[in-house]
């Protein structure tokens, strides 16, 4: 099975400085690609490899970069911008790519960047995240002195900087728009769309936001082609994704396998089953935002259109097990914990509404709660339905809710009328 964004991740082992990396065939899409080909053909290639965007949501990538302006029509700045802020509960993909291959990360960003002739590249990083920062700096200024950054880069008359920016610790900060106005030193609030990012990002300017993972993906597109990338997928999906497990299985960690993998192989085959004594009760599929899934149905495969075609989302695709022996309640009153604690408080029912879920879910756990809290939840989670609130932050949040309300109900009704937690 073919691994391209891990082949040159080894476990325990400090990752592969530009030598090394060039000795495995790094950075020859960018030799044979810059001032080589014409960045139309570039974009055409990630258009054809049907490459959707890892950070969450799936967008197809070459048809977010179709979306940017040409220089001819927009003189002046273009931005190239890599989210790795990386916050969402349960995900812990980027981390990898980031401290196990930094110069692929930095190649990426040259033919992504290329491809929509942006000269500024910002990567926006998780400020807790100490370790990527130090080692994607010093891949920049290998790479810089390679002559693989900077001005006239290989002779061709293109230019690009990478700017490695630490954020400050919010999550709010992985929202595109947020993580502009945090870059350009303002509150980190969402903006209104439109403008959408690619005709007015960073100071106005055009901007393509990605994901790490997603970037990681280009030099391997490039270098082997649209036709290959396609294949690499299975039932229907394309390409591999770097999927992960969390909670009591055997092997918690990342996988990365063909997408479309169905989500039982990868917690059996991979993640080694549940730990001994325990049952997997149900599963967040994609990190915190959202929603549970039954163990009955973990034959669905692994992609953003299977996983939109039963109403839920396949989101960072790394997934939470919730086992017979964890309170739900508990768990989904933690997460709340999180979105609460998080909400940038820039619209009213996320601000005042998920303190309010939390506090009601905290009293349920304990055996505080009553009946009519249940249809409150339900009505509170109405008011931050997507659409009703500036971002994604609140509806993502409620997904763990609802489902955990329509599928542990009986859960909910045994903690209010027993007045305890059945679990301690
Ligand atoms: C609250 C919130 C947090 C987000 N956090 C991240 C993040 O940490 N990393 C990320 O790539 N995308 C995150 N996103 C999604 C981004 O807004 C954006 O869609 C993504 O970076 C686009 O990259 P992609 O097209 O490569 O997926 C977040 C969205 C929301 C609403
Ligand atoms: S939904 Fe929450 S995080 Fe998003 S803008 Fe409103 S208050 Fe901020």
């Amino acid at each position: 099975m073919e691994r391209p964004l891990t082949k040159n991740i080894i476990a325990n082992q400090e990752p592969y400085d530009l030598a090394a990396y060039q000795a495995v065939g790094g950075y020859q899409a960018v030799l044979q690609t810059i001032g080589r080909i014409d960045p139309t053909k570039v974009l055409e290639i990630v258009v054809d490899s049907g490459l959707g965007g890892c950070g969450g949501g799936g967008f197809p990538t070459g048809r977010k970069w179709q979306a940017m302006p040409s220089r001819e029509e927009r003189p002046g700045t273009h931005y190239f911008i890599v989210n790795a802020d990386e916050m969402e509960p349960g995900t812990f993909k980027d981390r990898l790519l980031l401290e196990g291959d930094p110069h692929q990360l930095i190649e990426g960003i040259i033919l992504s960047a290329y491809a929509v002739q942006a000269d500024h590249s910002y990567i926006f990083i998780r400020g807790e995240y100490h370790r990527a920062i130090t080692l994607i700096e010093h891949a920049v200024s290998e790479a810089e002195a390679a002559g693989l950054l900077g001005l006239n880069i290989l002779g061709s008359g293109y230019n690009l900087v990478i700017h490695v920016h630490g954020g400050a610790g919010r999550y709010i900060c992985g929202e595109e728009t947020a993580l502009l106005n945090s870059l350009e030193g303002r509150r980190a609030v969402p903006r209104s769309k439109p403008p959408l990012p690619m005709t007015s990002g960073l100071f106005g300017a055009p901007t393509v936001v990605n994901n790490v993972e997603t970037v990681c993906n280009i030099p391997h597109i490039i270098a082997n082609g649209a036709d290959w990338y396609r294949n690499l997928g299975q039932n229907g999906a394309v390409g591999t994704k770097i999927f992960g497990v969390s909670g009591r299985v055997k092997k918690p960690g990342a996988y990365e396998l063909p997408m479309g993998t169905p989500m039982q192989d990868m917690i059996e085959n991979y993640a080694g089953g549940m730990q001994h004594g325990y049952k997997l009760r149900a599963v967040l599929p994609g990190g915190a935002s959202t929603g549970f899934m039954l163990a009955e149905d973990l034959d669905i495969p692994m992609s953003f259109a299977a996983f939109a075609a039963k109403g839920n989302r396949l989101g960072t695709g790394t997934a939470i097990i919730l086992d017979d022996q964890t309170c739900p309640i508990g768990l989904i009153a933690n997460l709340q914990h999180f979105f609460a604690q998080e909400s940038c408080g820039w619209c009213a029912p996320c601000r005042d509404g998920l303190p309010w879920v939390e506090r009601t879910l905290k009293a349920i756990e304990i055996g505080e709660g009553k009946m009519d809290d249940l249809d409150l939840l339900t009505d509170i989670s109405d008011t931050m339905a997507p659409g009703r609130t500036f971002c994604a932050l609140a509806p993502g949040a409620m997904a763990s809710l609802m489902t955990g309300l329509s599928y542990f109900r009986d859960e909910f009704e045994r903690h209010i009328r027993d007045g305890k937690c059945p679990w301690t």
